[in-house]
C-alpha cells in the first residue's frame, strides 16, 4: 500500500515580501507562518511524516518550539537555489535515508500557504488516491485577464475560459515526481505540476478556494492573519 508524505519547501528568501526575515518565519497569530502549514498537514490522518526543507544556512528554525509536531516531523537542511531544486534535493535525501518508497504519494505544500484547511486537504487526497498521475489544488480564474504591451497598456483581453490558478498541495507519486523534476532542471518550473506536464502528462485539477492563497507581498500577511484569527475565534 502506498503511504502519504508531506513535503514543505521552506528554503526561499521571500524577496517579494521585502522583509529581512524569510517570510516563512514572519509571525501570524504569534506563530511563524510555516507553523500553520505544518499543523494542517501534521493533523491529517493519512500523512505519516512531514518533511520540512530548510536552506542549509537557515538561522531561524531553531529559535522556535516545534515540539507539538515531534512525532512525525523531519527537518532536512538541503534547500537549493530554486523551489524545484529544494524539492528534488529533499526527495533524494528522503530516499537515501530509506524513508520513502517509489509508489508513495508525496504532497508538496508551500510554507507560504498558511491558510490551507483540512477540508481542502482531505478533498485532494480523496480525489487523487486512485489517480494514475496525481494533481493539485487549484481555483478557476475569476478576474478578467489583460495582456499588456511594453508600456503597460492593454494589448488585448485574454479569455479566462479553462484557466486556473495553481495552488498547493500538489500530489504525485515519488518516482514520477523525482523523474519530472530531474527532467526539468534546465526549465524554469515554479511548481511541481509543471515538471510533470513537461513529461507530457496531465495532472488533475482539484477545485479549491481563494482562502488557500500564497503569502507573497506584504499586504498578504494581514489578510492571512485575519483568516487565521477568524478561524480561531469563530
Ligand atoms: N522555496 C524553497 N527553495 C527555494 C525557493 C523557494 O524551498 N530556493 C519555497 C519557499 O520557501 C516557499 C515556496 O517555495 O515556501 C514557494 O515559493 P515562493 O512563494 O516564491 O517563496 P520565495 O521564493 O521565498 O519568495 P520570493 O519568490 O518572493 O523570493
Ligand atoms: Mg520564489
Amino acid at each position: 500500500m502506498s503511504k502519504f508524505f508531506a513535503l514543505i519547501p521552506a528554503a526561499g528568501s521571500g524577496s517579494r515580501m521585502a522583509n529581512e526575515l524569510p517570510k516563512q518565519y514572519l509571525l501570524l497569530n504569534n506563530k511563524p507562518m510555516i507553523y500553520h502549514a505544518i499543523d494542517t498537514l501534521y493533523r491529517n490522518r493519512f500523512i505519516i511524516r512531514v518533511f520540512v526543507i530548510l536552506a542549509p544556512y537557515d538561522n531561524e528554525w531553531h529559535k522556535h518550539d516545534w515540539s507539538a509536531f515531534s512525532e512525525k516531523l523531519t527537518v532536512l537542511n538541503c534547500g537549493g537555489i530554486t523551489r524545484a531544486e529544494s524539492v528534488l534535493n529533499a526527495l533524494t535525501t528522503a530516499k537515501q535515508k530509506n524513508l520513502v518508497g517509489a509508489d508513495d504519494w508525496i504532497l508538496v505544500h508551500d510554507a507560504a500557504r498558511p491558510c490551507l484547511t483540512s477540508v481542502q486537504l482531505d478533498k485532494l487526497i480523496n480525489e487523487l488516491t486512485g489517480d494514475e498521475i496525481g494533481g493539485l489544488l487549484a481555483v478557476p480564474v475569476a478576474d478578467t485577464l489583460k495582456r499588456s504591451n511594453s508600456e503597460d497598456r492593454v494589448a488585448h483581453t485574454e479569455s479566462r475560459e479553462n484557466l486556473w490558478q495553481a495552488q498547493t498541495p500538489q500530489m504525485f507519486r515519488y518516482d514520477l515526481l523525482t523523474k519530472a523534476l530531474h527532467n526539468s532542471v534546465h526549465i524554469n518550473v515554479t511548481d511541481d505540476a509543471s515538471a510533470v506536464e513537461a513529461l507530457g502528462l496531465q495532472p488533475k485539477l482539484v477545485v479549491s478556494d481563494a482562502y488557500n492563497f500564497k503569502v507573497t507581498y506584504p499586504q498578504d500577511l494581514a489578510l492571512a492573519e485575519l483568516i487565521i484569527q477568524k478561524r480561531n475565534n469563530p
